[in-house]
């Protein structure tokens, strides 16, 4: 099973920005933690991460009929994008949406999600934690073929 992790603008900055909100855990951490999480459950797990959003249209849209599954944190776009909601449609891939955040708790503005209209599930507020928990759920519901 192929699994496509792809994060939005500055999830690159994990560890450095706002650790209050986004916890001490870097960038290069969630990349241990996804190589980590695909050895142990068997899976190939590739990421990608772009602080624009064309690049990241492009990205799912690449992913067609490639991935089995996308976990998708789109970081801000989360509020804005329609063209990621219409990458996310046109692919047609299983997806679940993932913040680091709890984004329920926080502005009024983060509280619309275009991306969470497609994804069959949202992890929210688990830190890093939550992208493992992406994975294992997919794996658990897509990952017997
Ligand atoms: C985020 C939440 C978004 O509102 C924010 O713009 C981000 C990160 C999260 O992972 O908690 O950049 O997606």
């Amino acid at each position: 099973m192929k699994i496509l992790v792809i994060n939005g603008p500055n999830i690159n900055m994990l560890g450095i920005r706002e650790p209050g909100i986004y916890g001490k855990d870097s960038y290069g951490d969630l990349l241990a933690l996804l190589t980590t999480t695909g050895q142990e459950l068997g899976l190939q797990i590739d990421h990608f991460q772009s602080n624009h959003e064309g690049a990241i249209v492009d990205t799912i849209q690449d992913a067609y009929e490639k991935y089995d599954a996308i976990v998708i944190n789109p970081a801000a776009y989360t509020h804005t994008s329609v063209a990621i909601l219409d990458a996310l449609k046109a692919v047609s891939i299983p997806a679940v949406e993932v913040h680091i955040s709890d984004v329920s708790a926080r502005e009024a503005f983060r509280q619309i999600s275009y991306a969470g209209m497609y994804c069959e599930k949202t992890i929210k507020g688990q830190g890093i934690d939550g992208y493992r928990q992406a994975i294992v759920y997919l794996k658990e519901k897509y990952g017997c073929h």
